[in-house]
């Protein structure tokens, strides 16, 4: 749980309430990527972002999908996962919280680091973001999967390092 909330998290610039409020609707998973909606309950226009499969990402998100119990009732993502099983509660903001709450600006900075322009990291975070129709998102699914590489990469090499 807590790496595919790192996952979506940093490749998303997610902040812990969009985290939580994730539903299995919102991920789309097409084959070489997944495409992720994050609702927002204010303008009613989404933003959306690219998960590409950079260091096994996407089979660590399916493994986990694939945990999920057949009997829940509700839609949310994030579930607890413990003693080996995943149960059916959704996950809260304070165990949320509790992955590293410095998602949103990590993923900027990590952009930042790997020389992406500012703009595109705007765009990446959802920052200053005006209205954006469908149809442009579509249009910008190549962009935000460029984006997607990029920072997962970036991340891929920090955690090496660290590691
Ligand atoms: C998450 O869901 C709660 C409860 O429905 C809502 O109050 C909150 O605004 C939502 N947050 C986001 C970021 O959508
Ligand atoms: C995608 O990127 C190109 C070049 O980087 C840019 O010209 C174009 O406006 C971008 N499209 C969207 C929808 O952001």
């Amino acid at each position: 749980m807590i790496k595919v909330g790192l996952i979506l998290g940093i490749a998303g610039a997610c902040r812990t309430d969009e985290l939580v409020n994730l539903t299995v609707d919102d991920i789309e998973d097409v084959g070489s990527s997944l495409i992720v909606k994050i609702p927002n309950t204010k303008t009613k226009i989404p933003r959306i972002f690219v998960v590409t499969d950079v260091g096994n990402m996407l089979q660590l998100f399916r493994k986990y999908l694939s945990l999920r119990p057949p009997h829940v009732k509700h839609k949310r993502l994030f579930l607890y996962y413990k003693a080996g099983k995943c149960s059916s509660q959704p996950v809260g903001k304070n165990t949320m919280g509790k992955i590293p709450s410095v998602v949103a600006s990590s993923s900027a900075t990590l952009l930042a680091d790997a020389g992406v322009d500012i703009t595109t990291i705007k765009r990446h975070a959802g920052w200053k973001s005006t209205t954006v129709a469908e149809g442009y998102v579509e249009n910008s699914i190549e962009n935000k999967t460029k984006s997607a590489n990029q920072v997962l990469v970036e991340a891929v090499d920090v955690k090496d390092v660290e590691d």
